[in-house]
């Protein structure tokens, strides 16, 4: 069984919960990106790209937050929620500086241009979306944007550079995904390795 997980902390939080429940320990040796132990090969990939690996079979089962996976738009299976990396997608601006909807277009910096123009396409307002890659909430701060779209962890990052909630878009945790086809050719595996990590948590 092939499983993509996204580099970083989420990665190490997945492996911890596998070495538990399989009862070995799973360690990448540095700058490794695949690891192989018993029936499992992890693959070490960026966050947005593990609904790709998963979507085309390079790896039955994926570890990827809730909003890549919105995101995305990438048709695979969610199969259980982990309760990991619990996190919001939230609109945010300036403190005291609200956003004008009144303004023809309205200027939103994020890296989720997706989920943004969904959001605000619902509400009927038009937003011209500023693709960015990190560092979202300097955006509004040097006039590149009225506000942001972005997600909102600890909130320490909006509160260190003077910006304040404005709305939340939607929640977010980290689930296992599963493709389709790997669902159903290795139902048994992927479903006992489920109701192993449901157990743990
Ligand atoms: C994310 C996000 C926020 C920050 C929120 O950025 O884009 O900037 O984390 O976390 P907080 O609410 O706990 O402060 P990330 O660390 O991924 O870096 P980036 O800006 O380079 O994308």
């Amino acid at each position: 069984m092939t499983i993509a997980l996204p580099k970083g902390r989420i990665a190490d939080d997945t492996l911890r919960i596998f070495s538990s429940i399989l009862g070995e320990e799973f360690l990448f040796d540095d700058r490794k990106l695949i690891l192989q132990k018993g029936n499992f090969s992890f693959l070490l990939v960026r966050n947005q790209d593990v609904p790709t690996y998963v979507y085309h079979q390079a790896a039955d089962i994926g570890v990827v937050g809730l909003d890549v996976l919105e995101e995305s738009k990438i048709d695979v299976l969610k199969i259980l929620d982990m309760r990991i990396g619990r996190c919001k997608i939230v609109v945010g601006s300036e403190i005291g500086k609200p956003i004008d909807y009144t303004k023809s277009h309205i200027k939103i910096a994020t890296k989720m241009p997706r989920i943004t123009q969904e959001y605000f396409s619902k509400k009927a307002i038009a937003v011209d979306v500023i693709k960015l890659y990190g560092s979202i909430e300097l955006a509004p701060l040097v006039g590149l944007s009225d506000g942001i779209v972005d997600i909102v962890e600890t909130g320490t990052t909006m509160r260190q550079n003077n910006l304040e909630i404005d709305s939340v878009i939607m929640e977010s945790s980290v689930f296992l995904i599963a493709n389709k086809n790997s669902f159903f050719s290795k139902k048994r595996e992927i479903l006992q390795l489920q109701e192993k990590i449901k157990g743990f948590l």
